[in-house]
């Protein structure tokens, strides 16, 4: 496999940013060489109740198992251990809200509201190893729930906002949760998104929930079911109060998070409290490299693995002040980032291609108002970023001073993979590689039958050797932790991405090799989509791709086939997107909707998603010898000429060219 010009784009790098290299490479060497040694060191950074007896229990593998027998407890790492020291009164969030309310939450109040739920969470009996839905938008209660959750020692999943009441009850069932903590609603964009609503909805169809916590947010009209619901505010009236943190088996669960696969179920993936902790708090040190007295805003949405990692965990480990910001980047105006940096002082800025896309596209003329010279460290997540988004990054927002850190990584990976160290020593950078494995991570790329590639050739990222962050397992399926992730390259981790290692070794991370959609930073099933489209009673068929995006990386295409007697018109399609905005979320809502009476097939009935996404990029359909109704092929491509020739886009097009 050879990557094409797009893939690698590398340009050249004489002036941009680095720093003396020694000693990341020395670091980099002596955690694989002698990972005990290392990590006994490195597990320091948080403190324990009881040091574990062996570093790494490779028994039995793939199921690893770091600082085996270890103590802990996350909740009192980031709060009691800070108020302890010269922290106590230091801001651990200025939260912000979409409607320019500010609120700052020091680690001596951030523990006083974590106490105050934790103790009403054990008053409604939740106890250790009990599961816990959040389904809650960007506001304080987010943390607190996560880490009130965290102290006694339940294990919580969080549910992205975007979310529908369909992607919430499945959650719900397979977690086998008994406790939902959600708000009346949020803001997003100067619009109310009815948060309680949805929940409602998803717990008609669960039955292990015995209570919600509701959080008063919005003030929209609520239901509030008479035993099973109840107000936040109500709940945690009750003054001081204290609850010892639960010591926790290093490897007890901390968080679920379900996250997309290529089949329909989503995976939920496990973390564990001892590995987790050391792993991302060392990372967003040496990577970051923040300063006490740093403000750093991780701009993602908490209900993301970056949010859970470096929004709550990392920073309050380290004990550093974060942003917390509730709503749109572009709302009131697409400056409203650059105010919030301006305003606020910010020293390191993390967020995603997408959003710099998103801002980029409105110009220069919003940034130029605005005094970014806080800015000190600039990062970049959730999806390969492209040259020119990463040059106005580097020249527009960090004005040429700011080492960009693309961290290349996953919700199974805990914490980054791969990515610049500027803790440690940068490499010279090169716009769209994330350059570097993390100390502890062994990567390698492997062609499909588990060979080595050549520098410079697209093969399968991999890492061989098990790392503090990795996940415990998946949720209630242990074996499909193991096929999917174990089974396919000699027990090393399979991450489901495509890569490059050029002839300097720096690693270029490419994009999903698998059936996942990477849409705004957000990873969605094909299959979900499908099977989501295929439960309306209207559609008989359907098959979902991706198609290359300027701004969002990827937006979603669906062809579908329609039953005999009903309509192929725009409210047809409307209706559609209607139905999957209200059982998978707004993120699952396709761009584009082409009716076909028939998709390609195999002979043995197999829907071809791969030659109906060709055929739609005009791409090379690849072997088709198996295809059983060619004229199918004809009619994905008159379905999208006549799409373009009535929307006036470029129809049968491939890769957005850089
Ligand atoms: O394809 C990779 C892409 O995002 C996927 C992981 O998605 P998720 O588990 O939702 O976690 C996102 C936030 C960590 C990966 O398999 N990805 C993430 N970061 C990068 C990336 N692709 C290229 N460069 C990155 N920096």
């Amino acid at each position: 496999m050879k990557p094409s010009q797009e893939d690698k784009a590398a340009l050249p790098v004489d002036e941009v940013y680095h720093t003396a290299l020694e000693t990341y490479f020395d670091v980099h060497r002596k955690s694989l060489e002698n990972p005990e040694e290392f990590w006994n060191e490195h597990a320091n950074i948080v403190e324990w109740y009881r040091k574990w007896d062996t570093v790494l229990d490779s028994s039995n593998p793939p199921f690893y198992r770091w600082f085996k027998n270890g103590r802990i407890n996350l909740s009192y790492n980031c709060l009691d251990r800070n108020i302890k020291n010269h922290r106590r009164n230091k801001a651990a969030y200025i939260w912000i809200g979409e409607d320019g309310s500010e609120k700052i939450v020091t680690y001596h109040g951030l523990l006083k509201r974590v106490n105050s739920l934790a103790s009403a969470l054990k008053n409604l009996g939740i106890k250790k190893g009990d599961r816990i839905i959040i389904y809650l938008p960007m506001i304080i209660e987010a943390p607190v729930a996560m880490l009130a959750a965290a102290r006694i020692g339940a294990t919580f999943s969080f549910v992205f906002g975007g979310y529908g009441a369909g992607a919430l009850s499945e959650r719900i069932n397979d977690s086998g949760a008994k406790l939902v903590i959600t708000a009346d609603g949020s803001y997003r964009g100067g619009k109310i998104v009815e948060l309680k609503k949805v929940v409602d909805e998803a717990l008609q169809s669960t039955s292990s929930v015995e209570n919600t916590i509701v959080v008063k947010r919005t003030d929209s009209p609520v239901e509030m079911v008479e035993g099973r619901d109840m107000w936040y505010h109500e709940l945690i009236r009750g003054g001081n109060v204290f609850v010892e943190p639960e010591s926790m088996d290093s490897n007890d669960p901390l968080f679920i998070l379900y996250t997309s696969g290529t089949t329909g179920k989503p995976k939920g993936v496990v973390h564990s409290n001892g590995g987790y902790a050391v792993w991302v708090a060392n990372t967003l040190k040496w990577a970051f490299d923040p300063k006490e007295d740093d403000r750093w805003w991780c701009a993602a949405d908490i209900g993301w693995v970056t949010g859970h990692s470096y929004i709550v965990f990392a920073p309050l480990l380290l004990g550093l002040t974060s942003i917390l910001y509730e709503g749109s980047i572009v709302y009131p105006a697409p400056d409203r980032m650059w105010e919030i940096i301006d305003h606020y002082g910010i020293n390191l800025l993390y967020t995603s291609p997408t959003a710099i896309r998103t801002l980029m596209k409105y110009g220069d003329a919003y940034t130029k108002n605005h005094d970014l010279s806080s800015l000190r460290v600039l990062g970049s997540v959730g999806e390969p970023i492209n040259p020119s988004a990463w040059q106005w990054y580097y020249r527009n927002i960090g004005g040429g001073k700011c080492p960009i850190i693309d961290t290349y990584w996953q919700t199974e990976t805990g914490g980054f993979v791969i990515s610049p160290s500027a803790g440690l020593g940068l490499p010279p950078l090169k716009p769209g590689s994330g350059t570097f494995p993390m100390p502890g991570i062994d990567p390698v790329i492997l062609d499909r039958n588990g060979k080595e590639v050549k520098p410079g050739e697209k093969g399968y990222f991999v890492i061989r050797k098990p790392w503090p962050g990795m996940f415990l397992t998946l949720h209630n399926d242990p074996e499909r932790f193991r096929s999917t992730y174990f089974e396919k390259y000699n027990g090393g981790y399979y991450a489901g991405d495509y890569a490059i290692r050029d002839e300097d070794g720096y690693f270029w991370l490419l994009g999903r090799a698998d059936e996942v959609l990477n849409v705004s930073g957000h990873r969605l099933g094909t299959i979900e989509i499908e099977n989501a489209l295929v439960s309306s009673s209207e559609i008989a068929e359907a098959a979902v791709f991706g198609r290359p995006d300027p701004v969002r990386g990827e937006v979603i295409v669906a062809f579908v086939v329609i039953k005999d007697g009903f309509s192929t018109d725009q409210e047809m399609g409307n209706r559609i997107k209607k139905r999957i905005r209200d059982s998978l979320g707004p993120i699952y809502v396709p761009q584009e909707i082409h009716f076909v009476r028939n998709l390609p097939k195999t002979r043995s009935g197999k829907i071809m998603r791969r030659v109906v996404k060709a055929v739609a990029l005009n791409q090379l359909p690849g072997d088709i010898s198996t295809l059983e109704n060619s004229v199918s092929v004809d009619e994905v491509k008159d379905a999208i000429d006549t799409f373009s020739r009535e929307t006036g886009t470029e129809g049968r097009k491939g890769a957005v060219p850089e």
